[in-house]
């Protein structure tokens, strides 16, 4: 059975950074709260025309570079988003044409906060089972959409960016070794936006009431988040059969920091196992988890065959872990040409968006 190495990282954030003294100005808070009750500082916020899947596409552009592996290598493109582009087509679609992975199949998956750990899992056991070799795995948000920029009680919290891993098999062992995934949709309305779905159609009068925004129960998340996140990661170490000791780092979802340091007191763990830069990002939902490990790996903090757990919580509700052993870049096989793949990623689409017109034309005049 190949094992699932992660071999290729990279992220992306907006350059516009949004600090706790700025919201000071625009809502009533302060610094002080935000820092004490979430340790969050600053976050990064998109500007306009950055979206989800521009960013998902920065991210997707560095995990090759690094993985040294060309666009039309990759076999599937799995890209986890509560914020996609649009309901359809999936963002992961719009990430395909924009790098030309041509023999990629894409979809989206929403589970949230949670989400890029059940991606993950996913490419995981598809390269496992032997039937895909590379696969592209990306969390991205703008949750800076979503978001009602008048609500205390959410905007504080998130920020924008994303994350991408390159899964690939190989015979070597390592890489991912065990996942849990858990759900309960009984909390489904503890964190929702509850407008724009199938249930609550887009009207003048769901704009009017802020339905398109994001609702919140802070405090019922914040009990959630510190029963499940202590238990999922004994629960997926036992799962490993490895010990907590094996573990080198824990790098949790980045939603606030009260959340992590009750996850390290219910593990016995001193919070300096566990990654944690959510000072500078706030939550950006499935996009903080693949953001902690690419600057883990850039400092090098994660080493060749150091065991790690990734663990999180969300909305619907849904929670899970991994543990992984991280495995670095492998030695390429071939020379890869970065500038060369964009170049024709770029000409490769504005060609088959030429060609699906001239077809619509002939056809048309055929059916005239
Ligand atoms: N600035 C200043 N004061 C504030 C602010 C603010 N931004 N927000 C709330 N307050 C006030 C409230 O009005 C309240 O004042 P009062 O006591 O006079 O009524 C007081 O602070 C306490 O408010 P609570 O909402 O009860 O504060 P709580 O202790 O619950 O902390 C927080 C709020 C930080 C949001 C916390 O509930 C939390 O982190 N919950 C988890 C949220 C989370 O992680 N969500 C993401 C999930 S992952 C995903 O899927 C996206």
């Amino acid at each position: 059975m190949p094992f699932a190495h992660i071999t290729g990282w990279g992220m992306a954030v907006p350059e516009r950074i949004l600090t706790n003294f700025d919201l000071e100005k625009i809502i009533d808070t302060n610094d002080q709260w935000i820092v004490e009750m979430t340790g969050i500082k600053e976050r990064h916020i998109a500007r306009e025309g950055q979206t989800t899947s521009s960013l998902a596409v920065e991210a997707a552009w560095k995990a090759l570079s690094v993985a040294k592996l060309k666009p039309t290598e990759i076999d599937l493109i799995i890209c986890s988003t509560s914020t996609p582009e649009y309901l359809f087509p999936a963002t992961a679609c719009l990430v395909q044409d924009r790098i030309g992975a041509t023999k990629a199949g894409a979809f989206d998956l929403l589970a949230a906060c949670t989400g890029f750990i059940y991606a993950l899992n996913m490419a995981a056991q598809a390269i496992k089972s032997g039937s895909l070799k590379n696969v592209l795995v990306i969390g991205a948000e703008t949750l800076s959409k979503f978001v009602d920029w008048t609500d205390r009680n959410t905007c504080i919290l998130f920020g924008d960016g994303a994350g991408a891993l390159i899964l690939q098999a190989s015979d070597v062992p390592g890489g991912v070794m065990s996942t849990v995934m858990h759900s309960d949709g009984s909390g489904a309305d503890l964190l929702t936006l509850p407008a724009g779905g199938s249930k609550n159609p887009a009207t003048e009068a769901t704009i009017r009431s802020g339905l398109h925004y994001i609702h919140m129960d802070g405090r019922e998340v914040f009990r959630f988040a510190t029963r499940v996140m202590a238990h999922a990661t004994r629960e997926v170490i036992a799962a490993s059969g490895i010990l907590m000791d094996d573990v080198k780092w824990i790098i949790p979802h980045q939603a606030n920091l009260r959340i992590i340091d009750a996850a390290a007191r219910g593990l016995k763990l001193p919070i300096e196992r566990f990654v944690v830069n959510l000072e500078r990002y706030g939550n950006t939902s499935t996009a903080s988890i693949p953001i902690a490990i690419c600057e883990a790996a850039q400092d090098g903090r994660l080493q060749k065959g150091d065991k790690f757990v990734l663990v999180g919580f969300g909305a619907g509700l849904t929670w899970g872990a991994m543990t992984a052993q991280w495995t670095g870049v492998m030695e390429p096989e071939h020379i890869i040409r970065p500038n060369y793949y964009r170049l024709f990623a770029r000409t490769r689409s504005l060609l088959r968006r030429l060609w699906l017109r001239i077809e619509g034309i002939i056809w048309g005049r055929n059916k005239a």
